[in-house]
């Protein structure tokens, strides 16, 4: 039988009970009912996480995708075998797609060690799908390939290109300030999403999108290729044949997602103003690897990383402009004399490769060259202070530079729904100098870490035409979303962090300049409030919950689960 010191493909991992041939013959029969030709089941495996849902309206394209990979693992002479994993469709996940973005990272690296495969694809898409993937392939080790689905087409409505969900919140504002009526809103809500695939603009997906082709794990120029465009299937073809190099080379997903390749994508990341999310995504895909994402390094980095790319929320245009003005490998060109070129990618050949190989045709309108960016600095920054010792994030870029340098008085909410109820009251004691505060939306509160930051404007003052004022959380935002917003301020309210301690009137300053963001109340009164006012993390008795509330780490920890974490000694 076959040779037990390199077992391969179907033969990889069998159970031993004292005859393994036993149970590679139980195997093979069990798979030769599923049609196949003895001879194929002799080739290298190829397993294909597929993540289709219906709970998952941006993931309706990956049958297609399955179909187009698997023709290019069989073209190139391996067997491709597709299983299902757990699919997380944003808007539809109760707390948020976050909280269980790491029980998907789990179950796909559970599945794509326990089942027998020589090499993976993934297929991800939505917000943290893309980043569970790599988290959980670079745990299980194999070589590996991520296929997006790809963002959305826009649509034409009214005389107006409208693409979500950037659009979706310009509505929204519109709807709350009475300048739309409700058919209207309803009419609106049809026109958005009308094709398959991720958010049309630079939020979280089309950001994750953007970093895994930065870090080399999509093939070279397909992150931003349109869902339903021809060239997306051809993707996952020419994925599906890129992989068994990949094998016989025997090139794992850790040659290529390294401590240089991160630090490429967080460039990539500040030169597209991705979304703030994928900070914490990316601190979470380098702590599989036993890299840390240093906030102060962020800030280094945003200093002299110029911001190239003019996509919604902050700029003009949508992902699929980005695809025809020449996708993330023209962003890279301009940013070449910044980056770590020796990178591997999973087209197998290193990034200076890549770079000097492919077409180099570019659209500037989208994409700027590093002499005349859109801004001389990153769209992201990590602030630092006595309000949050360990870091929050701004997205400057997506922020009102008046508000940089400012010092305001704190209005307080202490939840989720303590927001609900009293943002909109015509009594709220607030005016547009004030800076809006919500506490007990971190990683450790019952809420999950929602994205929740965007605290909505106070209906008294939206309706006199304000657009932006501070607004400080330990909460995320969406990628999608835009405004002075201070977010995963760490450590988090309900794991005793001073935002737990903020009372409506204390003073905050923030500025931007220095990195700074403090809360003027002295030691000895902070020191009493520690005493007296209860701090309570949320409770979970059973179940993933509960594993959740024993292992979750702060967010500049990237939210991972702690025992998930590579540390010497652990496989
Ligand atoms: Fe899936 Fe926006 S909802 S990418
Ligand atoms: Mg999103």
């Amino acid at each position: 039988m076959a040779d037990d010191q390199a077992p391969v493909g179907l033969s990889r991992g069998l159970t031993n009970y004292g005859d393994r041939d036993f149970a590679r013959y139980l195997r093979l029969a069990n798979a030769r009912s599923m049609g196949f030709g003895s001879g194929l089941l002799k080739k290298p495996v190829i397993g294909i996480a597929s993540t289709y849902s219906e709970f998952n309206n941006c993931h309706r394209g990956v049958p297609d995708l399955v179909d187009a990979v698997k023709r290019g693992v069989l073209a190139s002479g391996g067997l491709p075998l597709e299983f299902p994993t757990i699919s997380l469709g944003e808007p539809y996940l109760n707390p948020t797609a976050l909280f269980f973005r790491n029980l998907m990272s789990m179950d796909t690296e559970e599945m794509i060690r326990g089942q027998p495969m020589d090499g993976v694809v993934l297929i991800g898409g939505c917000d943290k799908t893309v980043p569970a993937q790599l988290m959980g392939a670079l745990s299980a080790g194999l070589p590996t390939i991520q296929v997006v689905t790809g963002p959305q087409s826009t649509n034409q409505y009214r005389g107006e290109r409208l693409g979500a969900c950037t659009d979706c919140r310009r509505y929204w504002a519109k709807y709350r300030a009475g300048e739309i009526d409700d058919a209207r809103i309803e009419d609106v809500e049809g026109n958005l999403v009308v094709t398959a695939g991720t958010c049309a603009v630079m939020g979280t997906a089309s950001t994750m999108a953007s970093l895994s082709e930065a870090l080399g794990m999509l093939l070279p120029g397909t992150a931003a290729i349109p869902a339903v465009h021809a060239d997306r299937l051809r993707a996952a073809e020419a994925s599906g044949a890129a992989i068994l190099d990949l094998v016989k080379a025997g090139i794992t997903v850790s040659d290529i997602i390294t401590e240089e390749s991160i630090e490429n994508a967080l460039r990539v990341l500040l030169a597209i103003s991705g979304s703030t999310n994928a900070i914490i995504h990316l601190t979470a895909i380098a702590g599989r690897a036993g890299i840390k994402v240093d906030l102060n390094r962020l800030n280094e980095l945003s200093d002299t990383t110029p911001v190239l790319v003019d996509l919604k929320p902050t700029g003009a245009f949508y992902m699929e402009d980005l695809h025809a003005a020449g996708g993330i490998g023209a962003v890279m060109r301009e940013l070449k004399p910044l980056l770590h070129l020796d990178c591997m990618t999973s087209s197998g050949q290193t990034l200076r490769e890549r770079l000097e190989t492919q077409d180099d045709f570019v659209d500037r309108k989208v994409v700027r060259s590093f002499d005349e960016p859109l801004q001389p600095q990153g769209g992201l920054v990590a602030l630092f202070g006595s309000l949050a010792p360990r870091g929050a994030i701004l997205k400057r870029a997506a922020a009102d530079p008046t508000l940089f340098e400012k010092e305001g008085r704190a209005v307080v909410f202490s939840s989720l729904e303590d927001l609900a109820d009293r943002v909109d009251d015509p009594d709220l004691d607030v005016t547009e100098d004030d800076f809006m505060v919500l506490q007990n939306a971190g990683p450790l509160s019952p809420s999950g870490m929602p994205e929740a930051g965007y605290l909505p404007i106070p209906k008294k003052l939206a309706a006199k035409g304000l657009k932006d004022m501070v607004r400080i959380s330990d909460a995320r935002m969406s990628g999608t979303a835009y405004g002075t917003i201070v977010l995963h301020v760490s450590p988090d309210a309900a794991s005793g962090g001073p935002l737990a301690f903020v009372k409506n009137g204390d003073r905050i300053r923030i500025s931007v300049k220095e990195r700074r963001i403090e809360l003027l109340v002295d030691e000895a009164e902070m020191a009493e409030r520690r005493k007296t006012m209860p701090v309570t993390p949320f409770e979970a008795k059973r179940g993933y919950a509960r594993l959740y509330r024993n292992e979750v780490l702060l967010a500049d920890e990237g939210c991972d689960f702690d025992s998930l974490r590579a540390e010497p000694g652990r496989t």
